[in-house]
């Protein structure tokens, strides 16, 4: 039998210029940033984005997000406007995915946009993930380090669980404090577009663009392909809104009153914390001694709308091939 020991290293000076060599030569590299873990690769380099389709089993029409390491480089990829510019201002480096048109000259890889004319681009708010990319002296492509449809990784262990045989090394940076995926934003329209609520709440995204974005009817026009609706799940069926586990379910509480609670994602009700906990719960609860995870009813405010976004798609119905 072949075991593969993960490469886990801890994300010192010299691991980051290691791992910065690695993403020059092509190769993939799993690294911390603030929201998840990512699945890094050169995004100029059409070989590299393709092996990161390869090792997480992801449809090619979904797109990737580059990542830079300073707000000003993704001038030489997209047309930034007033709109965005002022948003980059507010929001980077932080949680927030901006959906810009693709500049004609852009170096990166068309792979990375899966064919659309616009690519996802954002500046993450993690000190070892901008030395990484600095360190590579290229933008990376990076979706989260999970198996697609897959619940996403908050700490290099879980990348390790999944994907520790497909990259060439994962950085340890501890685990991510957001705890969920970036919020994305579609700017290439006349109104801005919502096709992922995540790290950045939605309430102070329309505070800074002076109006509310609007949301994509998913099913209609998949304008985001990776609003697939079944996602983010756990091996168990997940149930929605519980108020008591029942018989052999797991119950992933929120707030003081937990009869019977399995974990809280926040036992005093944060919805920051709640966020932070949410994915490492849900594996944590991913046992065969379960038959499945009841969750509690979560508030639709600030990160709580990512939260539910993303525990909605962990219930949906699951497509044959994702299982
Ligand atoms: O927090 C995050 O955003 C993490 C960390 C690693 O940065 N990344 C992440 O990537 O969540 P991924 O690939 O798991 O999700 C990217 C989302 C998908 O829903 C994808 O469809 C959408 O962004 N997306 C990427 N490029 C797009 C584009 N050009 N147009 C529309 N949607 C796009
Ligand atoms: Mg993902």
């Amino acid at each position: 039998m072949r075991t593969v020991a993960p490469p886990i290293l801890a994300a010192t000076p010299d691991a980051i210029a290691a791992a910065g060599r690695l993403l020059a030569e092509g190769r993939l590299v799993a690294f911390p940033t603030e929201t998840v873990y990512g699945l890094g690769a050169d995004a100029n380099c059409d070989r590299a984005v393709a092996a990161i389709f390869a090792a997480k089993g992801r449809p090619r029409f979904n797109p990737l997000i580059v990542h830079v390491a300073e707000a000003n480089e993704v001038e030489a990829l997209v047309v930034v406007d007033e709109r965005a510019r002022r948003l980059m201002e507010r929001f980077w480096p932080g949680p927030l995915t901006l959906v810009l048109p693709r500049l004609a000259d852009s170096p990166v890889s068309l792979l990375a946009s899966a064919g659309l004319d616009s690519l996802a681009v954002r500046q993450p708010d993690h000190a070892v993930a901008r030395a990484l990319i600095a360190a590579a002296g290229r933008p990376l492509a990076a979706p989260s380090a999970n198996r697609s449809g897959r619940v996403s990784p908050t700490t290099a262990g879980h990348v390790a669980e999944c994907l520790g045989d497909r990259v060439a090394m994962i950085l340890d940076g501890g685990p991510c404090r957001v705890g969920v995926e970036s919020t994305v934003l579609d700017l290439t329209g006349d109104r801005p577009l919502l096709l992922r609520p995540g790290g950045v709440a939605v309430e102070d995204l329309a505070a800074a663009l002076g109006e509310i974005p609007a949301t994509p009817k998913a099913s209609k026009t998949l304008k985001s392909p990776g609003m697939m609706e079944s996602h983010y799940a756990p091996g168990l069926p997940v149930r929605l809104d519980a108020r008591a586990p029942r018989p052999g379910e797991a119950l992933l509480a929120f707030g003081p009153v937990a009869e019977g609670a399995a974990l809280n994602l926040s036992p005093t009700g944060d919805l920051e914390e709640a966020a932070a906990n949410l994915f490492a719960m849900l594996r944590a609860l991913d046992r065969p001694d379960f038959t499945g995870i009841a969750v509690a009813p979560i508030p639709r405010h600030g990160l709580g709308q990512a939260i539910n976004d993303r525990l909605r798609r962990a219930a949906a119905p699951r497509p044959e091939d994702c299982r």
